[in-house]
């Protein structure tokens, strides 16, 4: 693995948004795969400032996310779908064909995770898959367990992800407590990962990832058998490293 130490949460995001901007230039039909959460907010900013500047062009760009909450649909503010809308597809000129997200209001779940994995498999590869680290070393909601489940499934979340995903929603808001997640396997066919982490509660985290035996009980940990991957993270995140 590759390991960018940068400064501070905007360094990172700087970072990040060229690699994928470099995707992006080299290869306008480039499958990228998204993340939502707090950390990419700031690579999404970088982005859009760099599309209407001229510099970028996303009308060819396809995208696949890598997960969604169950019970919410694509107008609810804390759907995924309506938080990749807010931060970044309606800036850009991506094609509303182009994106995928799980549909989280889908009544059958095994049909849902069915028609997710043929979409990705319908892409073909990804070209690079951003993600976020979850404090319990959870990619998408691959959450901690015995086994590594490779496509998409419905999973139960931790009461940490739950707990920590709380701050986003309102009072008296229903905390989803199941999301659709791609699976382990789908997201290391990406032929290139971009993990970014920032902020000192990640430190001991991203640590073990790291350096760390591979376990299912520290999900990321598996992006060690991948022969392609860029960690690009902040002083705080990296205090831990060994
Ligand atoms: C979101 C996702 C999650 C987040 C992780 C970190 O699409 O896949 O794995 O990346 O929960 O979230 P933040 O960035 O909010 O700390």
């Amino acid at each position: 693995m590759k390991l960018y130490q940068v400064n501070d949460y905007q360094e990172m995001s700087r970072k990040a948004a060229n690699i994928i901007s470099a995707k992006i230039i080299l290869k306008p039909q480039c499958v990228i795969g998204l993340a939502t959460g707090s950390t990419p907010i700031g690579i999404y900013k970088q982005l859009i400032e760099w599309y209407k500047k001229g510099d970028l062009d996303f009308s060819e760009v396809k995208s696949i996310n890598l997960d969604e909450y169950k019970g919410l649909d694509e107008n609810h503010k804390q759907s995924y779908h309506y938080f990749m809308n807010k931060n970044f597809f309606y800036h850009v000129n991506f094609k509303k064909e182009n994106t995928n997200l799980p549909n989280g209001m889908a009544d059958n779940i095994d049909a849902e995770c069915d028609r997710y994995n043929q979409v990705i498999t319908n892409l073909g590869e990804i070209d690079l898959q951003l993600l976020g680290l979850g404090h319990n070393g959870h990619i998408g909601f691959n959450e901690p367990g015995e086994e590594y489940k490779n496509g998409t499934h419905c999973v139960a979340l931790s009461e940490s992800t739950i707990e920590a995903n709380s701050r986003l929603f309102e009072e008296g808001e229903v905390i989803p407590k199941y999301a659709f997640t791609m699976g382990i396997r789908s997201i290391l066919k990406a032929k290139k990962i971009l993990l970014v982490v920032s902020g000192k509660d990640k430190a001991d985290i991203l640590n073990q990832v790291l350096n760390g035996p591979v376990t299912p009980k520290v999900p990321a940990s598996i992006l060690q058998f991948h022969n392609d991957v860029t960690v690009v993270a902040d002083k705080g995140a990296c205090s831990k490293i060994n």
